[in-house]
Formats: structure tokens, sequence, C-alpha cells
């Protein structure tokens, strides 16, 4: 008798633990590893060059870029440049401090099938985009709506399709983000795992010894694939021209 009941609380000891430790598992959301694998950090760079880049990220939950487990337009890469070294520290708390989840978002919808920061793809660039709506004070409300409902004949002959599974409140986010993140000819960024990188002609300034920031990131899809509990991981390089 006395044997059965030490056997029952060891019993009970083992599946609470087991179960309650399960549930633990289900709720957390380990964060992404994100590398820069190419170009290698401190490296130099010459002007007026292309650099081929390449990313790799593995998350626990959404699995591994090497198995095409992770959807490449969804890993962001910032590239800015500086004028020297002086400046990086600045630079990386004022990028901390800079909301990327409307970005986030872009890049996990369509978007980026078709449009780039800089350079016209299928769509204007983003770039071209702020410049033509930087002064209009309506611009967030028709661009949304244009968004949703699909638009031609503005920029071109390609027409964007509509958007009707995306929400009023999350595209007017991407519009202000489009509109007022695009106006600095010293920062692009791009989506996917690997790609190249057109590096600007030498700046006629002496002083101007050139350094150039790189910074991936991925944004996870959560615990339960819902997005609830999201986390970021990213990685940021530093490269020198020579
Ligand atoms: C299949 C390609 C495609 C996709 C996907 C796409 N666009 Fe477009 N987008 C275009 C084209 C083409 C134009 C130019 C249409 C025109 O000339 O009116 C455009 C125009 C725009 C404009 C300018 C509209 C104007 O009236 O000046 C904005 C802003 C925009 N797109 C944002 C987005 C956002 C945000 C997304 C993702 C939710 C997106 N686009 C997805 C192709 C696309």
């Amino acid at each position: 008798m006395q044997r059965f009941s030490i056997l029952g609380v060891v019993l009970f000891v083992f599946f609470y633990f087991t179960i309650g430790f399960s549930q633990f598992q289900i709720q957390e959301n380990r964060p992404p590893l994100v590398k820069i694998v190419a170009p290698k950090d401190f490296s130099t760079f010459s002007w007026n060059s292309i650099i081929r880049y390449t990313i790799h990220v593995s998350d626990h939950e959404d699995g591994n870029s090497e198995y095409d487990e992770i959807n490449p337009t969804e890993v962001l890469l910032v590239v800015k440049y500086l004028k020297d070294s002086s400046e990086i520290k600045s630079y990386l708390i004022n990028e901390s401090n800079t909301d990327y989840s409307p970005l986030v978002q872009m890049s996990s919808s369509t978007c980026f099938n078709c449009h780039r920061a800089k350079g016209t793809l299928i769509g204007p660039s983003f770039e071209r985009i702020a410049e033509k709506y930087q002064k209009d004070p309506k611009a967030v409300q028709t661009l949304t709506e244009k968004i949703i409902a699909g638009d031609t004949s503005i920029w071109g002959d390609e027409k964007m399709p509509p958007h009707p599974d995306l929400k009023v409140a999350q595209v007017k986010e991407m519009v202000r983000w489009i509109l007022e993140n695009n106006s600095d000819t010293d920062k692009n960024y791009l989506t996917g795992i690997e790609g190249t990188i057109k590096i600007k002609e030498q700046p006629v300034a002496v002083s101007e010894k050139g350094i150039l920031v790189m910074t991936a990131s991925y944004t996870d899809h959560g615990s339960n694939n819902q997005r609830q509990n999201s986390r970021q991981g990213g990685e940021t390089i530093v490269l020198k021209s020579h």
C-alpha cells in the first residue's frame, strides 16, 4: 500500500513536470540567428564596385535559410554610408530607436516583388514615390486606398494589383514609412538572403574616408506561426573604403 502511494507520487511528479514543461516549450519562441556570411566584417570595399552579399538565417521554429525554410524576402538588409568611423555609434543608436515594423510587414507581403527602395523594378522605387508625394498632405490616405484597390496609369503602363487582404491601418503605416524613410541618398534597404550592392562613386569631399555599415535582420513568425510573440535577430558589420 505504501509502495503504491510512493509510486503514485513519483508518477505525479514525473507527469507534472513533463506536461508543464512541454506547455512552457510551446509558448517559448527563440530568437532567430542572423549572420552576414559575406562580405566579412572589417573588410574593405572599393568605390564604384559591386559587392556580393550572403546572409544566413536559422530559427528554431521557422527553420534554416540553407534548406529554403526562410522566406528570402523577409530577410532585410539596411546599407548606410558614413563619412568615417566616428559616426558609427550615433548611427547605430539612431537605428535601434527606428521602428522598422512597417518595413517588416511590407517584406512579408508582396511589395518587394515589384518595388525596391532605390531603382525601378515593375513599380516605381520607394525613393521616387516619397519624392513625389512629400508635400501632399492627403498622400497617406490616397495612397492607402490605391494600394488596397489597385492602381494604374500614374507612373506608366504597369498596373499595381489590388491588395484586399491588407487592413487599412496596416497599409497606412506602410505608406507613412515609405514617405518618411526614403529621402536619404546614402541609405538603402534590400530584401533577400543574397544579392549585390552597387557601391556609389567616390564622394568628392576629401575628408570622407568612407564607411559602409550593413545590418541584416529577420523577424520570425513566433512560436505558433501567428507572429504573436515574434522576435527579431540581426547582425551588423562595418566595411572600410580602400
Ligand atoms: C505586382 C506588382 C506590385 C505589387 C505586388 C505592389 N506594387 Fe505598388 N505599384 C506597382 C506598380 C506597377 C505601380 C505603378 C502604378 C501606376 O502607374 O499607377 C505601383 C505603385 C505604388 C505606389 C504609388 C501609387 C501612386 O498612385 O503613385 C505605392 C505607394 C505602392 N505601389 C506601394 C506598394 C505597397 C506598399 C505594396 C505592398 C503592399 C505594393 N505597392 C505592392 C506594382 C506593385
